[in-house]
Order: structure tokens, then sequence, then C-alpha cells
């Protein structure tokens, strides 16, 4: 087979700016060794996020240009809703401007002191929402999604048997939904395969829960379930997710994945009495019902973005080229969540650095490394973004300590991510003098875009 190329052209580039080592110690220094705090001028190479990072097409571009501004019935709102339902096939389709912007809406009504929110796994803002609106958010991943060296196809599904046995012991009433997140963003960017999603639904409706997916990478899931499960191969990326869609009872989705666009999102549903309270909430906080919270360019952005998404020479560039990464690093003993994300690389944090306590914050250790080396960007996913303190104070760690490179779509070729493997099988190899890190200044809630750190020693 020949390489899988970048199925497009560049038409418009944008420099990237180079430091030297000295520079990025002093700008980490200053940022209190926190990724969020850096100027994005001073990143060569951005790995912090796949949402709102992609690289728009000409088509979009020119789709920005046509976008009817109207308050009111715009006509981007309408091949807005057509391009969702078409996809979907939800009957309320709610503009919002970002996924967590739809979240927000949906447990404010749906959630509250009392109620339980069952999910194979959580993303932070999705828990935050949860939590906010008073409610708990349970975290339900199949064990086999835990163990990051293993081998499975769809590592992000959720356990029925878990979900049943919360039922039971909450209660269907206290259960409003039932989220499933596709692909599990927390859980490695693993997907969740077509069986599962039905057999949750087939419990779920014994007992009348809905299901809703956080569909943010619903085009990446199916392609996996494609390339993955039996009986899929020969079915197109847009029908396989029709069918998933088919299981739920709504969606919200950050439009800044999977739709190709820097900002956007919305909230999809079939319940009618549902639909009318969102939409009274979103005149409130978001704007009409036909913007809420976005122009009309931006509708217009997403309608084109969700066409070419499902797009297969994309979607087999796209997972490709963060397989691709993956190999690189795994040939060197580079430990990785095992097999490579839809969206990113996960290092496993505990593995690479396991002089580093949890409490030491490895990952976070590891993020600060990546760019002091080669001014790459990452993530930390684990104890500093999930980890919470037990009633003595004490820090209760989640499973997995992980560090993220996020691929932004579209936007870098391969030689950067050459350029990637090379810098992290370089701090790999220096691994045993990289040292933990305490925090000096934190926040309540979602502590990990403000806290202030210091390394140790
Ligand atoms: N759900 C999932 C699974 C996500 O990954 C995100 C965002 C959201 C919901 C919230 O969407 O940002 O549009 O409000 N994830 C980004 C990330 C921020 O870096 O993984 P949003």
């Amino acid at each position: 087979m020949k390489t899988i190329i970048e199925p497009f052209k560049i038409k418009s580039v944008e420099p990237i700016r180079f430091t030297s080592l000295e520079e990025r110690e002093e700008i980490l220094k200053k940022a209190f060794y926190n990724p969020f705090m850096i100027r994005a001028d001073d990143v060569l190479i951005d790995l912090l996020t796949d949402s709102g990072t992609a690289a728009m097409s000409a088509r979009q571009w020119a789709g920005m240009m046509d976008g009817d501004e109207a308050y009111a019935g715009s006509r981007s709102f309408f091949r807005f809703e057509e391009a969702v339902r078409s996809l979907t096939g939800f009957k309320h389709i709610i503009p919002t401007h970002q996924g967590r912007a739809a979240e927000k809406i949906l447990f404010s009504l749906v959630g509250g002191r009392g109620k339980y929110i069952p999910n194979n796994t959580h993303f932070d803002t999705t828990r935050a929402n949860v939590e906010f609106s008073g409610a708990e958010a349970v975290d339900l991943p199949i064990v086999e999604g835990r163990q990051p060296s293993l081998l499975a196809p769809f590592k992000g599904n959720i356990d029925v048997a878990e979900l049943k046995s919360l039922i039971e012991r909450i209660g269907p009433q206290n259960i409003p939904l039932c989220m499933i997140t596709i692909t599990n963003n927390s859980g490695g960017g693993q997907p969740v395969s077509m069986a599962n999603i039905r057999e949750a639904k087939g419990l779920l409706r014994q007992y009348g829960i809905p299901l809703y997916l956080d569909a943010c990478r619903f085009a990446e899931n199916a392609f996996f379930i494609k390339t993955r499960e039996p009986g899929y191969a020969e079915r197109s990326v847009a029908s396989i997710a029709k069918e998933m869609f088919s299981y739920a009872d709504g969606c919200t989705m950050s439009a800044k994945k999977d739709a190709l666009v820097n900002m956007g999102g919305f909230l999809a549903l079939n319940d009618d009495a549902l639909a009318s309270q969102a939409r009274n909430l979103l005149i409130v906080t978001e704007g009409f019902t036909t913007y809420g919270g976005l122009a009309g360019r931006d509708l217009e952005a997403i309608a084109q973005g969700l066409e070419e998404v499902v797009d297969e020479h994309y979607l087999t560039y796209r997972i490709r080229s963060v397989e691709y990464l993956g190999e690189k690093l795994a040939a060197v003993g580079v430990p990785i969540v095992q097999p490579p994300g839809g969206h990113a690389i996960y290092l496993d944090a505990k593995q690479f650095c396991p002089h580093i306590l949890p409490a030491q914050y490895p990952g976070q250790a590891i993020v600060c490394e990546l760019y002091r080396v080669g001014g790459i960007r990452s993530v930390e996913i684990g104890g500093v973004m999930f980890g919470k303190y037990d009633q003595n104070g004490k820090l209760v760690s989640p499973p997995m300590e992980l560090v993220r490179l996020a691929i932004p779509r579209r936007v870098y070729t391969q030689s950067h991510i050459d350029y990637v493997a090379e810098v992290v099988q370089e701090v790999f190899a220096e691994r045993n003098k990289i040292k933990g890190v305490r925090i000096i200044e934190e926040a309540a809630v979602l502590r990990h875009f403000t806290a202030k750190f210091q390394p140790l020693g």
C-alpha cells in the first residue's frame, strides 16, 4: 500500500515561531508550569487540544461569506438544521455556542440534587455541568478501558452490567438520562462499538431511561466501527453515524471537534417538552432559537463541516496520522494508551515516570518537559484534571495518569508529526531526570485551567 497522504492542498499558511531552550525555560517559569498559561505564540507545535483548532476548508470559508446574519429565521440556521437532522435524525436541533453550553442547558433541566448521570467517562466540562446542577456524575467504563497497555478494539465501551447494577441500586427514577461519550476522550480517545450502544439502549429502554450521546467525535467513532466491527466494512460512515444516533434520544455536540469549525455546538433531541424548556433556557443564556450564541456564518461553516468530516479519504488520513505517531512512539518503548485513539495519543505517565508519585503529578511534569525540550504543548489528563481531596485533605488520584497529545484536524503535516515523535523520544530517553511538581495555587472547580505549579527538588 502507498503512503496515506493528507487529502488536501494548502491554500493559506500561518507561520510558527521558534524559541530557544533558554527562552522556553523562562516562559515555563512565568506560566507557573501550566501550559494553559503559555501564550500560543510561544508554542511551536500546539497539541493542547483538537477542539476549535481545525483548519477550515475553502468551502467553509466561502460559507462564512454566505452566512445569513438575520436575528430570526436565518437561512444559515435552516441549512445547519437540515445538516444536523439528516446526520442524526433528531427532531429538535438547538444551536449553542459550544458543547458545554448544550451540557449546561441539558443538565440544568434534568439534573439536580439526588440525581445520577452515568456515562462511559464524563469529559471534564460534562462532569462539571452535572455536578454544578447538584447531580452526581458516575463513570462506568469497561475494565479494559482502565488498562492503558491492553490492546482491544472498543475500549471506550460503557460497562452495561455496572450500568444495570447502578440503576437497580439508585432507582431508575433518579437517573434522568444515561450518556455515552463517543469517542471516549478522557479514557484515551477510544471508540465505543455499535453493539455496546445497542446493548446499553436495550437495557435503558426497560427502565424508561433516555440515552444521550456526547457526540463531539462521532465521525471518528463511526470510522472505527467501520474498520473494526464485523458487519460494517461496506457501510458508509454517514450511515454508521445515523445508526449510532438512532439508538439515542438526543445528543450534545461540540462542533469544535468533528464539525471542523473553530466555534459552535448543539443540543439535539426528540422529547418535545424537554426541547421546549431547553429553547426557553437558550433564549435566556445563549440567544434566539435560530442562532443560539452563534453567528449565521458559524452555522453555515458547521453545516459544511459535517458533510466534509464523514468523507472517508479524510477519516482514513485522520485516523492514520494519529496511529502513525503512536507507532513511532511505541516502537522505541514509549508507554502509550493502546491502541492509539482517534484524536490523540495518550502517554501513560505512570509507566513513563514510575519514579514520580501520583501526588507529585507525573503527567504535569512530562507536559512541562515536552514544552521545555521541543516547544510542544500538551495537556495532563490525570491527577491535576480529575484529582479530588478526601475529608482529610488527602489527594485521591484517578485510575490513570495520562498526557494527551491531541492532533488538530487538517493543521499539521507528516513532518510536524515526525518532529513531535523525535521530541517525545528525547524526553523519554532522559526520563529519569524529570522531577515531579506541586500545586501552589488552585481553583475549587476545573483547577487544571488555572492552577500554579512549582517543580520539586
Ligand atoms: N465533551 C467532550 C467529550 C469533549 O471532549 C469536550 C471538549 C466537550 C464535551 C465540551 O465541548 O469545549 O465545545 O464546550 N473537549 C475539549 C478537549 C475542550 O480539549 O478535549 P466544548
